[in-house]
C-alpha cells in the first residue's frame, strides 16, 4: 500500500511517500524557519502564507524523489489537527482536492498520532501496551498506548511544552530560534549541577509536568546574578551561560524522565516510544535509555529526520487508519484542538475540578 502524507500543522511544510506503513520510498521537509527567525518564534499568518506558496512544489518533489505517478499512489494522508488553523486548512484542502481529483481514499491524521508513529521506520515492531512520550514544541503528553490507536493520556503539562520552555529560555537569553538545538550544545559544556532548579511536583498529586515555573527561575537567576550573555557568537558564550543552559536541561529532562519511570513501574509497558522535535536533544535521548534500562524495556527513537515535524510519520500512522477502512469525506475540515485520547478521557471531570490543564 503506497500512501502520501502531507504535513502543515504548523511550520513544515512536508510530503512523503511510505510504503506499506514501514518504508520511506520519498520525505520532503521545507521549513520556514529563516521565516519565524527573527520573531523569535512561529507568526501564523506567514506561516500559513507560506504553507501555500510550497505545498504545490514539495508534493511534487515528493513524487518526483520516488519516482512515482500521483495515479500509483492507494491512498492520502493529512495532518487534520491539533495546530494552526491557516496552516492546517492548506495542507487538508490540497489533500482533499487531490483525493477528489484522482478519486483516491483520503485519511484525516492527529499530528500527535504522527509523531508516536515517527518510530515505525528505524525500530522492531513496537510491543503493546506502550508508554508513548511525545515532547515537541507544542506539546508534551505521556501516552499509554495499551494497543495500536488507543490512547490514555497519564501525564501532561499543566502549562508549556518542554519545547517551548527551550524556546522560550533561549529568547531570553538572547540566544535565537529554535531554542532546543542552541541550549543542547551550549549545555555539553555546562555543568548541570551548577544552579539548583527544583523538578516541579504538582500540589495535588497528579504526575503532570510544569515548565513555566522552571521558565520564570531561570529568569529570577538571570535578573540576580546579572548574568551576562549578549553575544552574537555562541563559541564565545560565557562559562556562566552554559552552566545554565545544562542546568535547565537537566531539570527538563529529569522531570520528563523521571515521571516516565515512575508510571512505567505501575503500568509495566512493554515499549518507550520517545518522539516530537525534543526527542531531538541527546541528554533526552541518554536518560531515556538509561531508564528503559532500568526497566528492561526497549526505548524506541525516530531518526532525527523524522523527530521533528514530518510527513513520513503522519503517512504511516493514516495507512494503519486506510487499512482499517477508515475514510475522510470532503467535508473534513482542520480542527486546531484535536485530541488523541481516546481511553477514560478525564476532561470533564478535570475542568469541573478547576485544574489549570492544557488538555
Ligand atoms: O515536533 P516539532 O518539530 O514541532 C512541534 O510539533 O512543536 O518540535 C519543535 C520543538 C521546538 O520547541 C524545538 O526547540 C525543540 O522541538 N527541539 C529541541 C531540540 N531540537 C528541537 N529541544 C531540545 N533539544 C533539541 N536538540
Ligand atoms: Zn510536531
Amino acid at each position: 500500500m503506497l500512501v502520501l502524507g502531507i504535513e502543515s500543522s504548523c511550520d513544515e511544510t512536508a510530503a512523503a511517500l511510505v510504503r506499506d506503513g514501514r518504508e520511506i520510498v520519498s520525505s520532503v521537509i521545507s521549513s520556514q524557519v529563516e521565516t519565524h527567525r527573527r520573531f523569535g518564534g512561529v507568526v501564523p499568518e506567514l506561516a500559513s502564507r507560506e504553507h501555500l506558496d510550497k505545498i504545490v512544489p514539495v508534493v511534487e518533489e515528493a513524487f518526483a524523489r520516488a519516482g512515482v505517478r500521483k495515479k500509483q499512489i492507494d491512498g492520502i494522508a493529512v495532518t487534520a489537527g491539533p495546530g494552526l488553523v491557516g496552516s492546517l486548512l492548506v495542507g487538508v484542502s490540497y489533500a482533499k482536492a487531490m483525493a477528489y481529483a484522482l478519486g483516491k481514499p483520503l485519511v484525516g491524521v492527529n499530528h500527535i498520532e504522527g509523531h508516536v508513529y515517527s518510530v515505525v521506520f528505524d525500530n522492531p515492531p513496537v510491543q503493546y501496551p506502550a508508554f508513548a512520550l511525545i515532547v515537541s514544541g507544542g506539546h508534551t503528553n505521556l501516552f499509554l498506548v495499551p494497543e495500536p490507536g488507543k490512547y490514555k493520556v497519564l501525564a501532561r503539562t499543566r502549562d508549556d511544552a518542554a519545547g517551548e520552555a527551550f524556546d522560550k529560555v533561549a529568547k531570553m537569553l538572547g540566544l535565537g530560534y529554535p531554542g532546543g538545538p542552541i541550549i543542547e550544545r551550549l549545555a555539553r559544556e555546562g555543568d548541570s549541577r551548577a544552579v539548583r532548579f527544583s523538578v516541579p511536583r504538582m500540589g495535588d498529586g497528579r504526575p503532570d509536568f510544569s515548565f513555566s515555573g522552571l521558565k520564570t527561575a531561570v529568569a529570577k537567576y538571570v535578573r540576580e546574578t546579572e548574568l551576562r550573555f549578549a553575544t552574537p557568537d555562541e563559541a564565545e558564550m560565557s562559562q556562566a551561560v552554559r552552566d545554565l543552559a545544562a542546568s535547565f536541561q537537566h531539570v527538563v529532562v529529569s522531570s520528563l524522565v523521571g515521571t516516565t519511570e515512575r508510571l512505567a513501574e505501575v503500568h509495566c509497558p512493554r515499549t518507550l516510544i520517545v518522539a516530537g522535535g525534543v526527542a531531538c536533544n541527546d541528554a533526552l535521548r541518554a536518560a531515556a535509555s538509561e531508564a528503559g534500562q532500568r526497566l528492561a524495556i526497549p526505548v524506541y527513537f525516530p531518526s532525527r529526520h523524522l523527530s521533528t515535524d514530518n510527513a513520513a510519520m503522519i503517512a504511516a500512522a493514516g495507512t494503519v487508519r486506510l487499512q482499517l477502512g477508515e475514510r475522510a469525506g470532503l467535508d473534513l475540515n482542520a480542527d486546531v484542538s484535536m485530541r488523541l485520547q481516546n481511553l477514560d478521557v478525564e476532561d470533564d471531570a478535570l475542568r469541573r475540578g478547576r485544574i489549570r490543564y492544557r488538555l
